[in-house]
């Protein structure tokens, strides 16, 4: 029973894509249509909306998809968005076809947009947050995170094999733009002797020492992984510093890249992207607007637009007390 205003619902997926935006998709669209409500599926993001892009959604147009990474609708960065303009045209596009309720799969760039349009037009926004980055307050998890992680552990595992069969120290660079949480959790997952993140400054002397420390103790392979945003550089900066001055150290570097954005989503991420689906549509259809939805331990949290774009995660100060622990 549909007491609510909202009769006709978009759905979109923004900015980097993320494993498990599919699912969410599924779950956006069969929950809608089990509510009695119209779908309607926005191709590339906010450009579709802008352009006009979109399209209505049957319970077969999300077949097959749970598994599959990517999204289905395809996703930009619109710029176009960015202007009240851009918004304007977009509110008329959504307007002339009678959408009165939206949900945006995306991060936190993908919910300033929706923060935008909510307060300057009348449609009902809700944010589910899908991104690698795992950069959100609010939740638990975000879509994707899981399969990216899972992604780079895997592939520091196999570097491993080879580091440790040639003796050599290897720097891998892991995605997550201002963010660690990839290289945090990859990097204990895997057991790397230093992990790098722009969360907390980066002593260089102090890891050069203690690779020097371990070169002495015939400790000659090890991984260093650091995120892309770590303030002292990425991957390459670290290795020109540690080359120039361990110049006897074998030293290799490995950008792992958009192949943590790939993938088939893990079980962690298809059923946080179900459930999310889901309780985004009963927002909209009991009135919760201009939130996102969140996993808090284990149950649904729901935090204001506003609040979910301004504040981050935080690192757990006894996650990098075990990082320094267990890899000495
Ligand atoms: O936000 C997801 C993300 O993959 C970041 O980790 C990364 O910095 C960025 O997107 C890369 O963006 P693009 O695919 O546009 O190069």
């Amino acid at each position: 029973m549909n007491d609510s205003k909202v009769t006709k619902i978009g759905v979109l997926t923004s900015g980097g894509d993320a494993p498990g935006m599919n699912a969410a998709v599924r779950a956006v669209v069969r929950t809608g249509l089990y509510h009695g409500l119209e779908v309607h599926g926005v191709l590339r993001g906010y450009s579709g909306m802008v352009d006009d892009d979109i399209f209505q959604m049957e319970s077969r147009s999300v077949a097959n998809i749970i598994q599959r990474g990517g999204t289905i609708l395809k996703t930009a960065r619109c710029k176009e968005f960015f202007e009240y303009e851009g918004r304007l045209k977009a509110y008329e596009n959504l307007k002339k076809r009678g959408i009165n309720g939206l949900v945006i799969i995306g991060g936190d760039g993908s919910f300033n947009g929706a923060l935008k349009f909510s307060k300057e037009f009348d449609i009902p926004c809700v944010g589910i947050p899908g991104t690698i980055d795992k950069d959100i307050a609010g939740t638990d998890f975000t879509i994707g995170f899981d399969t990216a992680v899972n992604t780079a552990v895997e592939a520091i595992d196999k570097i491993r094999d080879t580091a440790d069969a040639h003796d050599r120290l290897f720097i891998i660079e892991v995605m997550g733009r201002d963010a660690g949480y990839i290289a945090l959790h990859s990097g204990i997952a895997t057991g790397a002797e230093h992990i790098l993140i722009p969360e907390r400054k980066t002593d260089i002397d102090s890891v050069v020492e203690s690779l020097l420390e371990k070169e002495k103790r015939k400790k000659l392979v090890n991984l260093i992984v650091v995120a892309e945003g770590d303030e002292f550089g990425g991957a390459e900066e670290v290795a020109k510093h540690v080359k120039s001055k361990l110049p006897n150290v074998d030293t290799r570097v490995c950008i792992l890249g958009h192949i943590q954005r790939g993938g088939s989503p893990t079980c962690l991420d298809r059923l946080i992207a179900s459930r999310m689906g889901y309780h985004a549509v009963e927002s909209l259809m009991t009135n919760r607007h201009n939130v996102m939805v969140g996993i808090q331990n284990n149950k649904m949290h729901y935090t204001q637009l506003e609040y979910a774009v301004k504040a981050k995660q935080k690192i757990n100060e006894e996650w990098m007390k075990i990082v320094k622990i267990l890899a000495s």
